[in-house]
């Protein structure tokens, strides 16, 4: 099996950087290259800036260059909602977006952007997260910084599935930082598992696994689901291992 060269955009973020660092253990399979804003970011996170390209997702000819001999592309950024002064006691906190950070700039016209530099590079696969929620257009996330961050992620996804690119999109719920490779996966499509469940969250760690195994299997490709992880106490002690049927599964689920 020949190696595959793999661009990972949003490196520097919490799932992303978990996802580098899983590929960069899977060196018979994947030569990782980390795409992020930050050197000095990567530095903290890795120990070093090697084996990133660093620039702006709004930047086109940068992400081109980056992707030049690539075979996949991971789509790993997002606008990150900041928050507006200090909450008080009665007063809900407020967001806004950094300038040139909105969800319209980031997870559309950035989403945009890697699409089609993956497009004229000929990579062929693109694994991209979105979230969970997106079914809902009164969803309480559209209205951070009225931002209307799932319209434009779902905006993305569906320029990523008019592209011709084989891809996966995964929408997680609720992400946590918790240990990964104790919960179940169980995965649905359009919301319903939000509307089913009182718990709708998974780990990252759980999350950049299932990124890398959609990498890997044929049966992730061009499907497009919800992710979630059973909570600890419903859990039946079964993690999933094989991946290939847990991607499979989605294919019955209409
Ligand atoms: N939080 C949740 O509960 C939740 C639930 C469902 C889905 N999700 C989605 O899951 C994904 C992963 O979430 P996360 O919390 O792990 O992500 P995160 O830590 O917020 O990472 C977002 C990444 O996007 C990068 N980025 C933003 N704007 C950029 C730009 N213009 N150019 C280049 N990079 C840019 C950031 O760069 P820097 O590192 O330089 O900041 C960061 O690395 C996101 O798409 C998120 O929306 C989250």
């Amino acid at each position: 099996m020949s190696i595959k060269k793999v661009l990972l955009t949003g490196a520097t973020g919490r799932t992303g950087s978990l996802v580098l660092k899983k590929l960069r253990q899977r060196t018979a399979e994947f030569a990782p290259i980390g795409f992020a804003r930050s050197q000095s970011k990567a530095q903290e996170i890795f120990g070093s800036s090697s084996g990133f390209v660093f620039g702006d997702i709004l930047d086109k000819p940068t992400l081109k260059q980056a992707m030049k001999g690539c075979g996949a592309l991971i789509i790993l950024t997002s606008a990150v909602p900041r928050m507006k002064g200090t909450p008080t006691p009665g007063n809900p906190p407020e967001f806004d977006f950094e300038p040139g950070g909105t969800p319209e700039e980031v997870d559309y016209h950035g989403q945009k952007n890697q699409i089609d530099a993956a497009k004229e590079a000929g990579v062929e696969q693109i694994v991209l997260v979105g979230s969970m929620g997106g079914t809902d257009e009164n969803h309480p996330l559209n209205r951070l910084g009225n931002g209307n961050i799932l319209i434009w992620k779902r905006k993305g996804e569906q320029y990523l599935m008019d592209s011709g690119i084989d891809y996966t999109i995964i929408h997680p719920g609720g992400l946590v930082d918790e240990p990964e490779g104790m919960r179940q996966f169980v995965v649905n499509k359009e919301d319903r598992l939000l509307k089913s469940r009182e718990s709708c969250t998974i780990p990252r760690g759980d999350l950049a696994e299932l990124v890398v195994q959609a990498l890997i299997h044929p049966q992730a490709k061009n499907k497009v689901f919800d992710v979630i992880c059973l909570p600890q106490e419903d859990n039946t002690g079964v993690v999933n291992t094989d991946f290939a049927a847990l991607f499979a599964q989605l294919t019955a689920i209409l």
